[in-house]
């Protein structure tokens, strides 16, 4: 297909988790437009049914595309993901990259054989992350815990503002507490928010886990099905939202070369 230069790639998440993807997109395609899309109205998705976040997503993605035509769009969220990917990919007639939990590369890596995935209430319960464990860790241990502190721990602290410290012990201590914790030497960063508190949780899980998020393999995904393609970002790039956009977040978004936000 060829695209217009112009045609943005659009990126949506419910909240700043997004922009995790976004930073490792831009090292990929720098001259890539993006539209960064939030349902900051209906954030956060982990609290949410898998009917309420199918939905949500289904109706804005289709939305969006018919507004903005972007030539790919990438669900940059592991709850939406993991809930809506399919239903998404049904009605939408552009390429749609999702994000899953990186369960594959952290079974390479653990060495204990123990993983610990941190993730939504919502995404930790999927089918889709019980497949995973299937296809990929069947010979290792996985132990998961949902982690909403965390979610409002990088919302605040994209925003420059002072979070409950709690949110990062009760993460470290949902894993370490499940039988067989303490052998945990790998944790899956199974939420797009959650990188934004990596130096966080590296401080609190020790010198000897390693984490793993997808971001950098979304973007890689992006780059192979957009190659060949030419692009064309000649200003900065900008955000729109659900709810009306926060100023707080316009220098954090700015580190991410976007200029404006919107409501959608
Ligand atoms: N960033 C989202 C994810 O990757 C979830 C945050 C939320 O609960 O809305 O799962």
């Amino acid at each position: 297909m060829t695209a217009d230069p112009a045609a943005p790639i659009l990126l949506f998440d419910s909240g700043v988790g997004g922009l995790t993807v976004l930073a490792e997109l831009r090292k990929a395609l720098p001259q890539a437009p993006v539209i960064y899309a939030a349902d900051t109205a209906g954030l956060p998705y982990g609290e949410k049914t898998e009917a309420q976040i199918a939905a949500r997503v289904a109706g804005l993605l289709g939305r969006m595309s018919e507004r903005f035509r972007p030539r790919l769009a990438t669900i940059a969220c592991n709850t939406a993901s993991t809930i809506a990917l399919g239903m998404v990919r049904e009605v939408l007639n552009i390429p749609i990259v999702g994000t899953v939990p990186a369960i594959k590369p952290a079974a390479a890596m653990t060495r204990s054989g123990t993983i610990g995935l941190l993730g939504t209430h919502a995404t930790i319960r999927q089918g889709y992350v019980d497949r995973l464990e299937a296809e990929f860790a069947a010979d290792k241990r996985l132990l998961r815990f949902g982690a909403p502190g965390l979610v409002a721990a990088a919302e605040a602290k994209l925003r420059g503002q002072a979070f409950d410290p709690g949110a990062i012990s009760e993460a470290v201590a949902g894993l370490r507490d499940q039988p067989g914790g303490a052998e945990i030497d790998t944790v899956v960063l199974a939420c797009t928010h959650f990188p934004l508190l990596t130096e966080e949780l590296a401080a609190a899980f020790g010198p000897q886990v390693r984490f793993i998020d997808g971001a950098a393999g979304i973007a890689r995904r992006i780059a192979s099905l957009t190659q060949g393609q030419a692009f064309a970002r000649d200003t900065a790039d900008h955000a729109v939202f659900t709810a009306a956009p926060d100023p707080a977040l316009a220098p954090a978004l700015s580190r991410y070369d976007i200029e404006a936000a919107a409501l959608l």
